[in-house]
């Protein structure tokens, strides 16, 4: 199947972009070495790992914990610092004609600012803010916590740049709603929903967790639902594009976050044991529409139907 014989229309838009259709990586679980075993330039975009401003090592070992469906990360983003990331590394991503989501994070809001300003309009298509660093500022809190915050570091980093802002929020919230709506109310093109979830492993031998930081981030099949849930509230708040993420691994997957609400799908995970998965899951999805009659992709966002749903909550509630 190639582009050129679909009969369903993939394209999709985010802010003023338009992309091919709606797979790309998730930040931080792809790197331009896999183009050796899969054809990058069919994906909808490519997102880079975040760049922070200055050189970072990242967190001790261990940094994996593999959990059952699921995967724990204390990676705690290394980052070659955005001079190096540049010359070195953006120019790659950009060498596959494919448009390139710039991942950006800082520790202070002002870092946020200074990653923007050090990056240059046409080096990138579009910026995803990774607000789920932890605020040194205000004692190790994420920012993507507070929307007052996310409001701020969006408004700045849309007053910096021309492309469209993407803000990636963070699972670990009481009220994901609130966030994503005020990161619309800063300016933001769309959000991504979401990154991964806080969790730890303890060995019980030796009574130490087995991350080194203690803590890390789920990620993989064991948190799509709970991903899902969260792209169908934010969807809910906001009239901006929702870009899904959290333990799509199948076409089916990718459909039912469309169906949440979700204009576009980032794949994470599922590359780690398939360097192919996005291919597959693009294909799939493609096929899956055309089966269904589904004229354009786009159809499909939001396209839930939710009148038995209901119903059937209803109906639990009274028993
Ligand atoms: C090893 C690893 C590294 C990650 N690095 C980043 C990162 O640099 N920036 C970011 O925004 N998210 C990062 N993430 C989170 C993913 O982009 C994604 O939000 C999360 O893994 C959920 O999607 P998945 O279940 O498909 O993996 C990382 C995840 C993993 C597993």
């Amino acid at each position: 199947m190639t582009g050129i014989e679909s009969p369903v229309d993939m394209r999709v838009r985010i802010g003023e972009l338009i992309l091919a259709n709606p797979i790309m990586p998730a930040s931080g679980c792809f790197g331009p070495e896999l183009a050796a075993l899969m054809p990058l330039e069919r994906l909808g975009a490519l997102v880079t790992k975040t760049i922070f401003t200055g050189i970072r090592s990242g967190n001790p070992a261990h940094r994996l914990a593999e959990t059952p469906h699921g995967m724990l990360n204390s990676v705690g983003i290394p980052s070659p610092g955005i001079a190096r990331f540049r010359s070195e590394v953006l120019t790659r991503y950009r060498s596959f004609g494919v448009p390139v989501i710039v991942s950006i994070g800082g520790l202070a809001v002002r870092e946020y600012f200074e990653v923007i300003e050090a990056l240059a309009d046409d080096e990138f298509a579009a910026v995803e803010v990774n607000v789920s660093c932890p605020n040194l500022e205000a004692g190790g809190l994420e920012i993507g916590a507070d929307p007052v915050l996310i409001e701020r570091v969006t408004r700045g980093v849309v007053a910096r740049t021309a492309r469209p802002v993407i803000i990636k929020l963070t699972p670990n919230v009481s009220s994901l709603g609130v966030l994503a709506a005020a990161a619309e109310a800063g300016g933001a093109a769309a959000v991504t929903v979401a990154n991964t979830f806080t969790g730890m492993a303890i060995d019980h031998v030796t009574r130490r967790p087995v991350l080194g930081n203690t803590v890390g981030g789920l990620s993989g099949p064991a948190i799509k639902p709970l991903a899902l849930r969260q792209v169908w509230e934010a969807a809910r708040h906001i009239s901006i594009p929702v870009i899904g993420c959290g333990g799509v691994s199948s076409a089916a997957d990718a459909a039912e976050f469309l169906l949440a609400g979700a204009t576009a799908v980032q794949v994470g995970t599922a590359t780690f044991n398939r360097p192919d998965a996005m291919i597959t899951i693009l294909d799939g999805l493609h096929d899956l529409a055309r089966d269904g009659a589904v004229a354009a992709i786009r159809d499909l966002t939001g396209a839930l139907r939710l009148d038995q749903a209901t119903g059937q909550l209803e109906t639990r509630r009274t028993t």
